[in-house]
């Protein structure tokens, strides 16, 4: 199956010249969506991680059925604000301004594998920022995988940790 045939693009969002690659009609394809979630499943496992992560919002798509796929609890990065108790927090840059994520200081023991999941793969300054929250959080993250990555970004050349895609698109 190819699952190409499944991702819409959408010209001029969220700005003018800007294509976006929608994942909302993969999910509304069951067979496809399985189909998803078995060959991240494929790419993931031999890593044997402990626990996956998922990045808000649209990583929670991506991680939260694979963990149960793998048999594998799961957590969530989330925008600051979001998450009750005891946090960590990562500020970094964007184009204008800046955000901050957070994780709960529980989330995580030092040492345990993990895998941060989100659905695309663009500048990677979100996959970056994920990654580097969880190192000071003392986890040992093993990888980084989402369903697409748009390569012309390079995206990955941001991350400390090797990084998997299952559809890559060059323009
Ligand atoms: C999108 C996408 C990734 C991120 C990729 O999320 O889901 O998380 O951007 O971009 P980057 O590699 O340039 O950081 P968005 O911030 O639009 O939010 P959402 O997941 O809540 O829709
Ligand atoms: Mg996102």
């Amino acid at each position: 199956m190819d699952l190409k045939d499944h991702i819409r693009t959408i010209p001029d969002f969220p700005k003018p010249g800007i294509l976006f690659y929608d994942i909302s009609t993969l999910l509304m394809h069951p067979q496809a969506w399985r189909t998803t979630v078995e060959r991240l499943g494929e790419v993931i496992a031999p890593y044997k991680p402990d626990l996956l992560v998922g990045i808000e919002s649209r990583g929670f798509l991506t991680a939260a059925p694979l963990a149960l796929h793998l048999d594998l609890g799961f957590f969530m990065v989330r925008k600051r604000g979001k998450l009750p108790g005891d946090t960590l927090s990562y500020s970094y840059g964007l184009e204008y301004g800046s955000d901050t994520i957070e994780i709960q200081a529980d989330a995580v023991q030092p040492g345990q594998r993990v895998v941060v999941l989100d659905d695309l793969l663009a500048t990677g300054g979100t996959m970056a920022a994920a990654v580097h929250l969880l190192q000071r959080a003392g986890a040992e993250v093993c990888a980084a995988a989402c369903i697409v990555e748009l390569n012309f970004l390079g995206g990955r050349d941001k991350l400390p940790v090797p990084a998997h895609s299952l559809l890559t698109y060059d323009a």
